[in-house]
């Protein structure tokens, strides 16, 4: 039997999530993706009017299907952590079953179990703010939505995870060096979610013999990265400065997450792996 991804964080065509959905698919895996609540109509409605026909081409001619698209908050862990505003927010009660608590469970009795966890998610509410502006409240919206959302993800789907299984999760640089601009409380949340790899690994390992890894992504003008604000001098940066002197394609990563989650990386856990051109190794660029 082919394997079974659940990848969290796939609401549009342009991201890492959708890359690397095409990317599993294209191995032979059957795709699950949970969307954020508030993008799942527009998401579901391109999706069946044919909008992304031309990005679920795969190389071998044939169209990425998605066999079930799951509403998720990943802010939520169950329905008891839902506050009334949220719950009576037009966009959110028209759907049920979202928090993560939740999703696990239709997951397992739609289709018993899974192989392979993505985790393509981040959200900062004060991403524009430098750490040094950041309140408390945005930068624990961003370590719970950013860091925290995995640690929970894991949690619940671990018990319908096969052995043998694998999770990634998607990180960026800023976690390690200073990056101006990446504020909002982002940086600490990428550094807690890459030392969460390490001891997820550890835990996931011993518990389940599932492997976790994290990628160390360069920039790609994503939704989510557009809303940072500077992402096209990002990507002019990495173009001038890195060894390799070209665009980073999301397919590149997604390509590194299928090895990552695939058996050729079967001793690979705990690992923070870069794709990025190179970037990363870079003291003074010259
Ligand atoms: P994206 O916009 O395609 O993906 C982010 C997704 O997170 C969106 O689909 C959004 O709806 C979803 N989301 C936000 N809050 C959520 C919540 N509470 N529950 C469930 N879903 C939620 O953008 P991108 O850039 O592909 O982001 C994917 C991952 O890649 C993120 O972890 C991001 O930090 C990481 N990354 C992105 C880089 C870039 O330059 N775009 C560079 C390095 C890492």
């Amino acid at each position: 039997r082919g394997k079974r991804a659940f990848i969290a964080g796939v609401a549009d065509d342009n991201g890492y999530g959708w890359a690397i959905a095409k990317a599993l698919a294209a191995a032979g895996a059957e795709i699950l993706v949970g969307t954020w609540v508030p993008a799942l109509n527009i998401f579901e409605t391109s999706l069946r009017r044919g909008k992304f026909d031309e990005s679920r081409k795969l190389p071998d001619g044939s169209l990425m299907d998605i066999v079930k698209v799951y509403p998720l908050d990943a802010v939520y862990d169950s329905p008891e952590d839902v506050p009334e505003d949220v719950k009576s927010n037009k966009r959110y009660a028209g759907s049920s079953n979202w928090t993560v608590k939740e999703v696990a469970e239709s997951v397992k009795n739609d289709f018993g179990s899974i192989d392979i966890l993505v985790h393509s998610l981040a959200n900062g509410p004060e991403v524009t703010k430098p750490l040094l502006e950041t309140s408390r409240r945005g930068y624990l919206a961003a370590i719970s939505a950013s860091s925290y959302s995995y640690v929970s993800l894991l949690q619940h789907f671990l018990p319908i995870m096969n052995p043998g299984g694998a999770t990634i999760s998607l990180t960026y640089i800023a976690s390690e060096r200073a990056i101006p601009g990446y504020g909002g409380g982002m940086s600490s949340a990428k550094a807690a979610l890459e030392s969460d790899t390490r001891v997820l690994a550890f835990e996931a390992g011993r518990k389940g013999k599932i492997r976790v890894n994290t990628i160390s992504a360069g920039p790609l003008g994503s939704r989510a990265a557009k809303a940072i604000g500077f992402i096209e001098k990002m990507i002019e940066y990495s173009y001038v400065n890195a060894p390799l002197q070209k665009e980073l394609l999301a397919d590149e990563v997604g390509n590194t997450a299928a090895f990552l989650v695939s058996p050729l990386a079967s001793a690979i856990t705990g690992s923070t792996v870069y794709v990025d051109n190179g970037l990363n190794t870079m003291g003074l660029a010259i």
